[in-house]
């Protein structure tokens, strides 16, 4: 039977089968054979690629300390925006949230500051402070919405990073800001 007769028969597959070096591609045997052994390096693989997306340490970077509020003036559950260190970072938001943070200040442990920027896609999050969850979101872009107790944790939505953390430092009754926790939005370091 000459090939062209085998392949109105049995398809274009059968062809190539035969001889996959003539039509430049991978036959299905190849490509299954190829693609196992791939999958099986992965999984024998005790460092690299599945190791590396195991435990990345978060980015922290300190910055030139600056004052963004006061205890005495802020009011919980309501947000206080500002710029730090400089506008080229966007806007971040100051907030008490009545509750023991992670990374929170003050008597409570519970005054906490964010870059207002969402990680996935920029999306803008200042304003979308929500107290009864003391969460952030969800962002009007994707929906990610933030856990603000939790180190800026996603709860759910399409983000895959939490939302950067303003570190803070309290001075008598001042609140400083002096660095963050995880890479602001848009960068490839917070430098
Ligand atoms: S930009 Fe916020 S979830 Fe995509």
């Amino acid at each position: 039977m000459s090939k062209t007769t085998q392949k109105q028969r049995d398809g274009l597959d059968v062809l190539q089968e035969e001889s996959p070096e003539k039509y430049g591609c991978l036959s299905r045997r190849h490509f299954l054979l190829t693609g196992t052994s791939a999958v099986a390096c992965l999984a024998l693989m005790p460092t690299g690629i599945a190791g590396a997306a195991k435990g990345l340490p978060a980015v922290q970077t300190t910055h030139p300390r600056m004052k963004i509020g006061t205890v005495s003036a802020l009011r919980e559950g309501v947000a206080v925006n500002f710029m730090y260190p400089s506008p080229k970072f966007g806007p971040s938001f100051l907030v008490k949230l009545g509750t023991e943070a992670g990374g929170g200040v003050g008597k409570g442990s519970d005054i906490v500051a964010f870059n207002g920027m969402c990680p996935h896609m920029g999306g803008p999050l200042i304003g979308m402070y929500k107290h009864e969850y003391k969460a952030v979101g969800p962002c009007p872009l994707h929906l990610t919405t933030f856990d603000l107790t939790r180190f800026g944790m996603i709860i759910t939505g399409q983000a895959t990073e939490s939302l950067p953390q303003v570190t803070l430092e309290l001075d008598g009754d001042d609140i400083y800001a002096v660095g963050f926790l995880g890479l602001v939005y848009g960068r490839n370091s917070n430098a």
